[in-house]
């Protein structure tokens, strides 16, 4: 397989490591602040683009698929006919996990968060595939494959070992998307089900240095495998201000009620400085693009499957929002309307991250490999405010 020609690193340059900061200026939240040379993901925030690679995203999500995107995202370029099949076929034949993995997934508690389990049983690879060889080509190739391919298979296994069940087995002719819908569900899933989840996968795959990325950059730069990457990764990625965020809109649309009821919700939430869900970020200062398509999705999903009752509160807090929150720069983003989708798919509200991370592992996976392409540790500083040196104190005369 001809991944040894590729350029693994494309967009990274090699580290100036005289080039040292003296003057600390602390920048909460590192906002505005780079960490690194990136040659993966664009984001133009003021007019809402972004693109993989150099591909407009609202054109992958209409003619790729998740694992044709996931290797231009890892190895650079899209792939060749030749790549594509052998890729899809090594995905495919690496999609069972050892049945160890679900023994253990069975001794998790089933009112446990399955963020949780897939942080787990993500890091839980790295005990099966424990040769740390991350400057082999073949070693990266099969850890890339195996993540992509085993992560669905886990999230779905607990899913179905909480209700009680087995965990169905992948089913070797379905598509990557299919079968995951299959393994949650025991049926082969609508053709435009299974077309919407792709593209919903594709969406999701990257998104620069968000919180989860620059997290698994960090611990990509201290050299350890990359199933810790990625279980580092999805730690970070379960928190309600980052991926959480997509299972929070739904609740928030219930507390709603109805659409009339969205002006009071909206004017009392920004009375008591609350966070509405699926709004804002650190990079878009106009609607997130992906949730402009998100919404195309869930209205396409709509007119097949029937509407669902909360898809009229969410327009209807948008277009309030709209004059409230707009001018500080605050629309939806996109986690607003993925829950809507993946409701509609079927998903339980709390599967909604897990197949946020999914879909994240490819974007995780090509940072982890641009980092090493140029890597130093992540060794920032801090700004020192704690006590003065003191005398110890016996416990005596504390
Ligand atoms: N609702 C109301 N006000 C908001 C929102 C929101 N969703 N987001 C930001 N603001 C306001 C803040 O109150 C603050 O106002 P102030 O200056 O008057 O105090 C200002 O905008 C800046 O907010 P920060 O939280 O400092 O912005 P930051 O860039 O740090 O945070 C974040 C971005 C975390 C996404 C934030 O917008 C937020 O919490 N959104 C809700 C949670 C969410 O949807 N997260 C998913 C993000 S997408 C993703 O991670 C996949």
């Amino acid at each position: 397989f001809p991944i040894e020609q590729k350029n693994y690193f494309a967009g990274a340059k090699a580290i100036d490591n005289k080039q040292k900061t003296t003057n600390l200026v602390l920048k909460p939240g590192l906002e505005g602040v780079p960490v690194t040379n990136s040659g993966i993901c664009e984001i133009n925030g003021t007019e809402g683009k972004l693109n993989y690679r150099g591909y407009p995203i609202s054109e992958l999500a209409q003619k790729s698929s998740f694992l044709e995107t996931a290797f231009l995202l890892i190895w650079g370029e899209l792939p060749t006919e030749n790549e594509l099949k052998k890729f899809e076929k090594d995905v495919q034949m690496h999609r069972r996990v050892s049945f160890r993995i679900r023994d253990m997934l069975k001794c998790f508690p089933e009112s446990g968060h399955p963020m949780d389990a897939l942080q787990a049983s993500a890091a839980s690879l790295g005990l099966f595939y424990s040769r740390r060889a991350i400057d082999d080509p073949k070693y990266i190739y099969d850890a890339v494959v195996r993540l992509i391919a085993k992560i669905p298979t886990m999230v779905a296994a607990f899913e179905q070992i909480r209700k009680g069940d087995d965990p169905i087995q992948p089913q070797d002719d379905l598509p990557y998307s299919s079968n995951f819908l299959y393994m949650l569900t025991e049926r082969e899933p609508n053709p435009l089900a299974a077309r919407v989840f792709d593209r919903c996968l594709i969406l999701h795959a990257e998104h620069s240095l968000n919180a989860s990325t620059f997290s698994a950059r960090v611990t990509a730069s201290t050299l350890t495998d990359p199933y810790a990457v990625v279980a580092s990764a999805v730690g970070t990625l379960a928190g309600p201000l980052h991926g959480g965020a997509n299972e929070d809109v739904i609740a928030m649309l219930e507390e709603i009620e109805t659409p009339d009821k969205a002006s009071l919700f909206l004017n009392e939430a920004i009375a008591k400085k609350r966070k509405i869900m699926g709004f804002g970020h650190r990079e878009y200062r106009v609607k997130d693009p992906r949730a402009t398509i998100l919404q195309d999705f869930a209205e396409e999903l709509f007119s097949e499957f029937g509407k669902d009752e909360m898809y009229e509160v969410a327009q209807a807090l948008e277009e309030e929002a709209i004059s409230k929150l707009g001018p500080k720069g605050i629309f939806p983003n996109v986690d607003f309307y993925s829950g809507l989708v993946y409701r509609k798919l079927g998903i339980p509200r709390d599967l909604f991250t897990p197949v946020f991370a999914i879909s994240r592992v490819a974007g995780w996976l090509a940072h982890w490999r641009e980092q090493l392409g140029a890597n130093r540790i992540f060794r920032p500083s801090q700004i020192y405010e704690g006590a003065k040196v003191r005398n110890w104190q016996p416990l005596e005369r504390r």
